[in-house]
């Protein structure tokens, strides 16, 4: 494959943060700290970055900068053979960032068309409703035709930036959307901060909580590693492609723990931005699950003052954050398909782009938009069911296979080279080759069984 490494340590980070931070940081963690029960699930969550995130994504930076290929070139490389069981973690993350990016892109298909019509009408149209008789109104505003098309222009949108490869695609637009990104986020908290309902939102999500009814700490476990993998984009391979374009003389480590204090740190201030205005109107609860964003929140935009400025700013945020995410994704599946054939990038990305909008539809059939909503949060949409199949069985199996791949199958001078720094080359390698897998089996084996 052509060599197109980051300029930037800048633009690594910036793009890293930018695959990381994304619809799983808006609108998933704050949905799934709702129905969650709040504190309970954020603090397992956070945990969960710290002892399982954060050394799985060091390990991806070790695998794809060792390999300087995709997720499966790097691992046939690693293990010098083409058959190695462990290249199965290669195909699986490829699967994965495309049935993912498949109904990412009807979700961020809302988001912009929801921006392109209060940037227009505003939300005074929500501002009567509650949030059940909102559906009625986003029902009237919206079809399937019209869902189609905004899922069309955005995947246009990630295809235009993939195109160009990392430094002149990638690198380019995340420097400028991140930035962007974290100043709009920072103005909703800023306004958030004056309703009267952030000091309840602020208890809702950092004082553990009781479980909600039917659910094990377990399971709420499983829910968070399982957030904590999608935030930061693990167990996909997404993590390695990005890697492969990272010169040596940058240390891996510090970028690590950038890219998972800035994740981290947007998914809390999301949290702090959406549920302060919840709990600030009337008739709306945290427990919305998924129509939290595309439901509930323009009720509240509809009746606050300043709420087309608000209510704008956070649907061009979801746009932002959707965008970084969705060309991490397109590029990750991309990188396979360029190492195993000959296709050039440019004709690679449009054609992979159609076939991802085409299968994408199957998410958008059958129902109407709020229905569809509604039914995902319910448990029965083809949207949902690939949510579950990746977030509960192959993202975490990913994982498991890359950490054990650089535990017991690299060699400790070649993972000493990458992470270069004693210290934490001798607490990684024990760490990855004994603890990770086992944290990782037990909640994976929770989500598998249900409990
Ligand atoms: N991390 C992204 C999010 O939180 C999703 C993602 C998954 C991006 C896999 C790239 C690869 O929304």
């Amino acid at each position: 494959m052509e060599k197109d490494n980051f300029k930037s340590k800048l633009g690594i980070v910036a793009a890293t943060a930018g695959s990381a931070v994304g619809l799983g940081n808006l609108w998933g963690f704050s949905y799934k700290a709702g129905t969650n029960g709040g504190g309970t699930f954020v603090i397992l969550y956070l945990l969960a970055i710290l002892f399982i995130g954060i050394p799985v994504m060091l390990t991806e930076f070790v695998i794809g900068r060792e390999g300087r290929d995709g997720p499966v070139g790097s691992i046939e490389k690693i293990t010098g053979s083409k058959k190695s069981p462990f290249v199965i973690a290669g195909y699986t993350g490829t699967i994965s960032t495309f049935l993912i990016l498949s109904f990412y892109s009807v979700i961020a298909g809302w988001s912009l068309h929801y921006l392109a019509t209060t940037i227009v009408t505003g939300f005074s149209k929500f501002a009567a409703a509650d949030a059940d008789t909102a559906k009625f109104f986003a029902d009237s505003a919206t079809d399937l035709p019209i869902n189609i098309l905004f899922q069309g222009i955005f995947m246009a949108l990630t295809v235009a930036v993939v195109m160009f490869g990392i430094q002149n695609g990638i690198e380019r637009v995340s420097k400028i959307m991140m930035p962007i990104l974290f100043v709009i986020i920072i103005l909703l908290v800023m306004y958030s901060l004056t309703l009267s309902g952030f000091s309840e939102a602020v208890k809702f999500l950092f004082v553990p909580s009781e479980l909600p009814e039917g659910k094990s700490l377990f399971s709420v476990a499983a829910a968070a590693l399982g957030q904590a993998f999608f935030s930061l984009s693990l167990g996909m391979g997404a993590v390695i492609t990005y890697a492969r374009a990272v010169n040596d003389d940058i240390n891996i480590n510090t970028i690590t723990m950038q890219v998972a204090v800035c994740d981290t740190l947007i998914a809390l201030l999301a949290g702090l931005a959406i549920f302060p205005i919840i709990f600030s109107t009337p008739g709306l609860e945290p427990a919305q699950s998924a129509g939290l964003a595309f439901i509930a929140l323009p009720v509240a935009f509809g009746q606050m003052p300043g709420g087309y400025i608000i209510g704008n700013a956070f649907f061009l945020l979801l746009v932002i954050a959707a965008l970084t995410s969705s060309i991490s994704m397109l590029e990750n599946t991309l990188t396979v398909i360029l190492e195993k054939t000959k296709i050039n990038r440019k004709v690679g990305t449009i054609a992979l782009g159609i076939v991802t909008f085409l299968f994408g539809i199957l998410s958008q059939l059958g129902l109407g938009f709020t229905s569809k909503i509604l039914s995902f949060t319910k448990g029965d949409g083809f949207l949902d069911q690939l949510d579950k199949l990746t977030m509960i069985y192959l993202i975490p199996v990913g994982a498991l296979i890359l950490v054990l791949l650089v535990g017991y199958r690299m060699k400790p001078e070649v993972i000493r080279k990458q992470i270069n720094n004693d210290k934490i080359a001798n607490i990684f390698i024990p760490y990855i080759k004994y603890v990770a897998p086992i944290l990782i089996g037990i909640v994976m084996v929770a989500g598998f069984l249900g409990i």
